[in-house]
C-alpha cells in the first residue's frame, strides 16, 4: 500500500504529510522536552524541512516502509503531532509504531486516540497481524499510554539505544489484532 486514506478520531485527523505543515511540526520538533527520550533532535529549522521533505519522498516510494502522518486537530486544522508505522518485517505482517505531541497539547487524552488511530489503521487497513512500540523506561506519559490502550509489556531492554549520549533502557511493548477492541 502506498499512500493511506485519512483516519478519523474524535477530535483528530491522522493523515499524509504536506510541504505546507512545515511550521506546525517545527514547532515540536525543535521543542526540548517533546524530543527528550527521542534518539534524535531538537532540530533546526533546515533540518525539519529536510526531513520533512524525504519523510513526504516515502509516499510514492514502491515498497513503501516508513508511513509519518499529520495528527490534524479537526476543529483547528492545526498539525498537534506526527504519527508514524514502520513496517519491520512484511512476512510478519508486524510494525512498528511512534508518535510525538506539541507539548501544549499533552495530557489531554490526545495521545490515546492517536495510537488507538494508528491500530486501527494497522489491524483494519493495513492487514496487520502485531504492532509494537519501544519506548524509553522513564518516558511515563509513553508508558501509560500504551498500558493504558492494553499494550503488553513484552521486554525490558537494557543499555539498548544511546539518547542525547547516554545509553538508556527500554521497554518493549505488543498488542495483536485480536487484542485490539476498536476505537
Ligand atoms: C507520550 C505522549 C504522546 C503522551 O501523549 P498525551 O496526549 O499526553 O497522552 P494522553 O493524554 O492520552 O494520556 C495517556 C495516559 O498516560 C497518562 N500520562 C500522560 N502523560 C503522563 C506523564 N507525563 N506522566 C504520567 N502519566 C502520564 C495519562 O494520565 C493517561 O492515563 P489515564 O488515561 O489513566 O489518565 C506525549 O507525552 C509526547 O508527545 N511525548 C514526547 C514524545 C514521546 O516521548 N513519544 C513517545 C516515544 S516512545
Amino acid at each position: 500500500m502506498a499512500r493511506i486514506k485519512p483516519v478519523e478520531t474524535n477530535r483528530l485527523v491522522l493523515r499524509e504529510l504536506n510541504e505546507e505543515d512545515f511550521e506546525d511540526i517545527y514547532q515540536f520538533k525543535s521543542d526540548q522536552k517533546v524530543v527528550k527520550y527521542l534518539t534524535w533532535g531538537p532540530t533546526n529549522r533546515e533540518q525539519t524541512l529536510h526531513s520533512l521533505r524525504k519523510q513526504i519522498a516515502f509516499q510514492t516510494e514502491e515498497n513503501r516502509q516508513i508511513y509519518v502522518l499529520a495528527v490534524v486537530q479537526k476543529e483547528t486544522k492545526k498539525v498537534i503531532g506526527n504519527a508514524l508505522f514502520i513496517i519491520r518485517d512484511q512476512d510478519c505482517q508486524t510494525v512498528e509504531i511512534g508518535y510525538f505531541i506539541n507539548s501544549s497539547y499533552w495530557k489531554q487524552g490526545y495521545g490515546k486516540e492517536i495510537v488507538n488511530g494508528l491500530l486501527y489503521l494497522g489491524f483494519n487497513t493495513m492487514d496487520i497481524h502485531r504492532i509494537y512500540a519501544v519506548c524509553d523506561v522513564e518516558n511515563a506519559g509513553s508508558v501509560n499510554l500504551l498500558r493504558r490502550i492494553g499494550f503488553r509489556q513484552e521486554g525490558h531492554f537494557i543499555k539498548n539505544l544511546k539518547v542525547k549520549g547516554q545509553w538508556r533502557d527500554h521497554y518493549l511493548f505488543a498488542i495483536l489484532k485480536e487484542e485490539f477492541k476498536g476505537m
